[in-house]
């Protein structure tokens, strides 16, 4: 049966009020990428880095999933085939509107993480400086981000999904960071119809098949149904 692979970026939740970063009232017009996204601003000013996420947390618990949302729920509930949502974005949107197994390949927000040990806990709404790690009390909570610099999850197991692919489609994503910017061209190597859905040509767009242009709210809905009048 047909897999689709689904690639989102913060297009995507922004109708559900959560800021996209490199619009023209995004994060990154307000915070400077080293100052609160890295591991050396970590290091160098945790309270900064802390305070930065847990805002982004307190926003994000607040936030409700918007049509787009729901509508790849709705293809992964429907489609004959396997639907594989990968997600750059940290929020649990994708999962609050019903889908499962979503990768994020940035990590998320709700998860804290031990820089000394490794362990992983649901992180609280409000992390501390220092935040104590309980499996070994260690003061090194974090968020559980993928920091500029560092690795992406899930890399190998989205590779083998790229490689299976029939259909790839990236929804909100301006296509400027990588890994997931090459997403496209794996896709496409391997053979697959590639579709990009966004509200503005993204820097990739000459890669995909086919474009829809539009907010997901709209757009996504349209091509949910659109496929799933084809099963
Ligand atoms: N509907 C669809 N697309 C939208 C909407 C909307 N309502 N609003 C904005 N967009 C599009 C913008 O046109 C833009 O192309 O979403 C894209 C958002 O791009 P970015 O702000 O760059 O976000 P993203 O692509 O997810 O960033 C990737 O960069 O900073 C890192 O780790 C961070 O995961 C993030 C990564």
């Amino acid at each position: 049966m047909t897999k689709i692979v689904i690639l989102t970026g913060a297009g995507i939740s922004a109708e559900s009020g959560l800021g996209t970063f490199r619009d023209d009232d995004g994060l990154w017009a307000k915070y400077r990428i080293e100052d609160v996204a890295t591991p050396e601003a970590f290091a160098r000013n945790p309270e900064l880095v802390q305070d930065f996420y847990n805002q982004r947390r307190a926003n994000a618990a607040d936030a409700k999933p918007n049509a787009a949302h729901i509508a790849l729920a709705r293809l992964q509930q429907n489609w004959p085939g396997e639907v594989v949502i990968v997600t750059q974005n940290v929020d649990a949107l994708h999962e609050a509107g019903g889908a499962v197994d979503v990768l994020h390949m940035h990590g998320e927000l709700a998860q804290a993480l031990c820089a000394a040990c490794g362990h992983r806990w649901p992180a609280p709404e409000v992390m501390q400086t220092n935040e104590p790690c309980p499996a070994c009390q260690a003061p090194s909570g974090r968020p559980d981000v993928v920091w500029f610099g560092e690795i992406p999850y899930h890399m190998a197991r989205i590779y083998e999904h790229l490689a299976e692919a029939e259909i790839f489609a990236s929804i909100g994503t301006s296509g400027q960071v990588y890994p997931a910017a090459a997403f496209v061209s794996e896709a496409n190597a391997a053979g697959a119809t590639s579709i990009e859905l966004n509200l503005e040509p993204s820097d990739i767009s000459r890669q995909f098949a086919e474009r829809r242009l539009g907010r997901a709210s709209q757009i996504v809905p349209i091509w949910v149904e659109d496929l799933l009048a084809g099963v």
